[in-house]
């Protein structure tokens, strides 16, 4: 497939002829971002020998990192500063599994953050991939694979009538912002304490993660003009909502939200929250929009909207539609009768596994799963925002997660990130987590 075609979907849930007027902005696919190679020389086999649970490659590699790059990593969260340590770094994956610069290995619950959702390095997409790439890698013009995606995506997701291709979740949620303020007339967003919506200065207010990881009060460089003009609410509370609507009559274009929260770790929404904020947004003549960055594709193959049956106006995409790079073969495998079926049985094993063990050891653990997306957290729960999220152990979380590596699990390093699985990944992998989950929750 021509790289042309980006990760990343903005899907338009908004009639052809209005879409059309509002979207004349010229067409970012062919932007070029540059990226830097690394060579690293490190023999697998060589490394195959070893025995013990060994960093010591790692750790230069890293020095050497943050000589060059701030943090010496390329996103905050990859930094590893709420669970001590350092980062690791990787050479290869395959399917469910990770293999560091070291040769130990690792079972992988991070997914390269959502997008492995059929496991990494997958046969057929390498093929595809390949045979693709023969073609050339960017025409930086239209090409018909991107058609066949588009029709993909559309057929895939309720609300979608038409698509925009771009190259981040971060840009389909700027491109979403601008085109509820500019189909509205209006400029006020609301958004909830601990969603985050990629790295623009309008979303970047009680943002989750990246923010919460790095123990920063909100992100220093951000001009306050830049969020004057997104409200906040606390996620599940619906009379907040009201209120805003309230005192801000006829000022808000809609509301943008995490269907279920993955950057604030796992949080689901209680029943009548999602359906509420339909009804308030219609009242209120604004927009629903769905951040399904995370959630699309991942709790079902209609992602959120689906899965809860609440269509919302505009939709972001993300992550799988992407596999990490355009992956028609990701959404083909994933269409396969018993693929969610499979997800929610292995996650839910994995998490139940989990807060049982908890349990058995004496730890206050609580979490759940929808499909292939998880979180526990280090507090007795129920956890319904990031205020909740927020009363968890990290401590504890940043002794487990250094006791979960050493036994070859690997989790996202911080509590405040959700986990995913994948169909690559096997009953035999959920019962060494849980067993390796066990052993070091007898020994914090
Ligand atoms: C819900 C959500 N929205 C937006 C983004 C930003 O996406 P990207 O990192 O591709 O810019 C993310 C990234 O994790 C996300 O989880």
């Amino acid at each position: 497939m021509a790289s042309t075609i980006t990760a990343v979907s903005v899907g338009l849930g908004l009639s052809r002829s209005s879409t059309r007027k509002l979207t004349q902005t010229r067409n970012p696919s062919s932007s070029r971002l540059s990226f830097c190679s690394i060579k690293m020389a490190v023999s697998v086999e060589e490394e195959k020998k070893k025995k013990s649970f060994t960093l010591e490659k790692s750790e230069e590699a890293f020095s050497a990192a943050k000589e060059m790059m701030p943090g010496g990593v390329n996103s905050p969260v990859r930094a590893f500063k709420s669970v001590g340590g350092q980062p690791i770094l990787f050479d290869s994956v395959k399917g469910s599994h990770m293999r560091d610069i070291d040769g130990n290995e690792y079972i992988d619950y991070v997914g390269s953050w959502g997008p492995a959702i059929i496991g990494h390095a997958d046969d057929k997409v390498l093929a595809a991939l390949a045979e693709t790439m023969k073609k050339g890698t960017s025409f930086g013009a239209p090409c018909l694979l991107e058609n066949v995606l588009a029709e993909m995506v559309i057929k895939a997701v309720p609300s979608i009538e038409m698509v925009r291709f771009v190259n981040s979740g971060t840009e389909a949620c700027m491109g979403v912002l601008r085109l509820a303020r500019a189909y509205t007339g209006r400029e006020k967003i609301i958004k909830f304490e601990g969603c985050y919506h990629g790295h623009a200065d309008p979303f970047l207010v009680k943002a989750g993660s990246g923010v919460a990881t790095l123990g920063l009060p909100d992100s220093p460089g951000v001009p306050k003009a830049a969020t004057y003009e997104t409200l906040t609410a606390p996620y599940n509370d619906i009379a907040a909502v009201e209120n805003l609507f309230e005192n801000n009559k006829g000022d808000i274009c809609g509301i943008i939200l995490e269907p279920v929260v993955g950057n604030a770790g796992f949080i689901p929404p209680q029943p009548e929250f999602i359906s509420a904020l339909r009804r308030i947004t219609e009242e209120n003549n604004a927009l629903l929009i769905f951040d399904e960055v995370m959630t699309g594709f991942r709790l079902s193959y209609g992602g959120a909207q689906e899965y809860f049956g609440i269509t919302p106006d505009l939709t972001t995409l993300g992550k799988i539609i992407g596999g990490g790079l355009p992956g028609i073969h990701t959404l083909k495998r994933l269409q396969e009768p018993g693929s969610y079926e499979y997800l929610e049985k292995i996650t839910s094993e994995l998490v139940q596994g989990i807060i049982d063990a908890g349990k058995k050891t004496g730890h206050a653990i609580c979490g759940g799963n929808i499909s292939g997306m998880f979180g526990f957290f280090f507090t007795e729960g129920p956890v319904h925002n990031f205020a909740d999220a927020k009363k968890s152990d990290t401590g504890k979380f940043a002794r487990f997660y250094q006791g979960m590596l050493r036994e070859g699990v690997y989790f996202a390093p911080s509590q405040f990130e959700a986990g995913f699985t994948s169909l690559a990944h096997t009953a035999e992998d959920i019962q060494k987590t849980i067993a390796a989950a066990e052993k070091v929750l007898r020994q914090i």
